[in-house]
C-alpha cells in the first residue's frame, strides 16, 4: 500500500500571463497547505522561466528549458515533454499555452497517463475535443477545463436560480465581454491571428449559459470587424459578434471585442442579461460596486471576486490569494486527488475500471471534454460563419459546426 499523503506534484505548461497572474500563485498557495508537492514549469522560452523566477523568488520549481543551459532567445516548444518525462507519481499537467497550442499538450499528457486541468477553451476544433473526450475516456484520465466564471457567484447563482424556476423558460439574453487593447498589440502580439476576442473571452458566456441553463446550442450566426488591428500589422478581427440559437428557441447575443481603450476602468468589460418568461437577471461582472481613485492606477474598477490578494488571516507579511480563479483550479486539483485516493494501489484492470467509473460520475457536474465540446463547437461556428460572410451554422449531433 502506498505512503503517499495526497500532495499532488504539477507542471505548468505555458509560462504567460495566466500562469504567472493566476495559476502559479494558485499552486504556490496550496503547496504551502500541503496540497501540492513538486511544480514544474515549461514554457518555450528561458527567459520566460527567468521572468518567473524573478517574480517568485521565494518559491522553488523546476524550470524548462533550463535558462543556464540553453541560449537566451532560443524557443524550445518541445521542453514540455522533458519536463513530463520528469513529473512525479500523481502529478497533474495545467495546459497554458496559447489557445491553438492546447490540443497536442493535452493529448500528450493523456497518453503519459497524466490528468489534466486545461485553460479555456479546452481546444478549437469539435475533432479535437472529440479525441481529447475519447483517447481520456479510454485511459480512464479527468481532463477539466478551466471555465473560471463557473465559480463566479454572481453566474452560480443564475443556475441556481433558474433551476429553481424563478426565471421559467428562457426567451434571450445579452452577454458583452471585451477587453484593452494590449491584448493584441502586447500580451497575445504573437498569437492574436491565430485567435480573437470571441475565441478568447467570448467563449465564456457560451460556456456560462450552457451551464446557468443546460441548453446546447442549435445554430448561430456571426459578424466580426477588422478596422483597428490591421493597421497596426496584426490581420486579427478587433471584434466579433454572435447571436446563438439555442435548442428551446431561445437566443443569447454575445459581444466581443479586445481593442478598447488603454483607459479603460478594468482591463474587461463584462456582463451578462437574460430574459426569461417568469423574470430577468442583470448583472455587470466588471463593475462590482467597488472602485479606487489612486495616484498609482487612476480610476480603476475592482473586481474582489475573481482573483485578489489580501492580508493572510493569521501570518503577518503574507499575501492569500482568494477568488473564483483560485476555486476553479482547485476544483481540478481536488478532483484529481479525490480519484488517485481512491485507486493507489488498485491493480489493473480494477484501477483502470475505477478512474473511469469516477470520471464518469463526473461528467454532467464538471467541464469535462464532453462539456467543454460546447464553447469549443461555439467557438469553430463562430470562426466559419464569420469566415463565410456571417452566414447561419447549424450544428449536426456531434456539435460539428455546418454551413446552413
Ligand atoms: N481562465 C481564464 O479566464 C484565462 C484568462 C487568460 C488566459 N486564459 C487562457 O490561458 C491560455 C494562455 O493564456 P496567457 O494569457 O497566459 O497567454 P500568453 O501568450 O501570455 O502565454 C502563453 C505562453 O505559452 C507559451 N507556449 C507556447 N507554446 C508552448 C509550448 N509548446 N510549450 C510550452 N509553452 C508554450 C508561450 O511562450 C507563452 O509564454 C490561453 O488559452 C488563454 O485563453 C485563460
Amino acid at each position: 500500500m502506498s505512503e503517499w499523503n495526497g500532495d499532488i506534484p504539477v507542471l505548468i505548461v505555458g509560462g504567460g500571463m495566466i500562469s504567472q497572474e493566476v495559476i502559479l500563485p494558485t499552486v504556490f498557495q496550496e503547496r504551502k497547505l500541503g496540497r501540492v508537492s513538486d511544480v514544474l514549469v515549461a514554457s518555450r522560452r528561458p527567459d520566460t522561466i527567468k521572468k518567473i523566477r524573478e517574480l517568485f523568488p521565494n518559491e522553488d520549481f523546476e524550470g524548462y528549458p533550463d535558462p543556464a543551459s540553453t541560449a537566451d532567445g532560443a524557443s524550445r516548444p518541445e521542453a514540455y515533454k522533458d519536463a513530463l518525462a520528469k513529473l512525479g507519481p500523481h502529478g497533474v499537467v495545467i495546459v497554458a499555452t496559447p489557445d491553438h497550442l492546447h490540443t497536442p499538450v493535452i493529448m500528450e499528457a493523456i497518453a503519459a497517463g497524466r490528468d489534466v486541468i486545461c485553460q479555456k477553451p479546452l481546444c478549437l476544433k469539435v475533432q479535437e475535443a472529440h479525441d481529447i473526450d475519447a483517447a481520456a475516456k479510454e485511459k480512464g484520465i479527468y481532463v477539466y477545463t478551466d471555465y473560471h466564471k463557473r465559480h463566479d457567484r454572481a453566474i452560480r447563482s443564475a443556475r441556481y436560480r433558474y433551476h429553481q424556476g424563478y426565471l421559467g423558460e428562457m426567451l434571450h439574453g445579452h452577454a458583452w465581454i471585451e477587453e484593452r487593447r494590449e491584448m493584441p498589440l502586447d500580451i497575445f502580439a504573437r498569437w492574436c491571428e491565430q485567435s480573437s476576442s470571441f475565441e478568447y473571452i467570448g467563449v465564456h458566456y457560451a460556456d456560462a449559459y450552457f451551464f446557468i441553463t443546460g441548453l446546447k446550442p442549435k445554430r448561430l450566426v456571426a459578424f466580426g470587424q477588422k478596422k483597428f488591428l490591421p493597421k497596426h500589422d496584426k490581420d486579427a478581427y478587433d471584434a466579433v459578434q454572435a447571436t446563438i440559437e439555442w435548442e428551446d428557441g431561445s437566443v443569447l447575443w454575445i459581444q466581443t471585442s479586445w481593442v478598447c481603450s488603454e483607459h479603460n476602468s478594468a482591463l474587461t468589460n463584462q456582463g451578462l442579461q437574460l430574459s426569461g418568461t417568469e423574470g430577468e437577471y442583470w448583472a455587470d461582472h466588471k463593475d462590482r460596486n467597488l472602485h479606487y481613485v489612486t495616484q498609482k492606477g487612476g480610476f480603476e474598477h475592482y473586481n474582489p471576486n475573481f482573483f485578489k490578494e489580501y492580508d493572510d488571516w493569521d501570518e503577518d507579511g503574507v499575501t492569500q490569494y482568494v477568488g473564483y480563479g483560485y476555486d476553479s483550479i482547485v476544483q481540478g486539483l481536488n478532483d484529481v486527488r479525490k480519484i488517485d485516493e481512491a485507486t493507489v494501489g488498485l491493480a489493473e484492470p480494477e484501477r483502470l475500471a475505477k478512474r473511469q467509473e469516477m470520471i464518469a460520475a463526473l461528467e454532467d457536474k464538471r467541464p469535462l471534454p464532453s462539456q467543454a465540446l460546447i464553447g469549443t463547437a461555439v467557438n469553430e461556428a463562430v470562426r466559419l460563419s464569420v469566415e463565410s460572410g456571417s452566414k447561419f451554422v447549424t450544428f449536426d449531433d456531434k456539435f460539428f459546426p455546418h454551413l446552413e
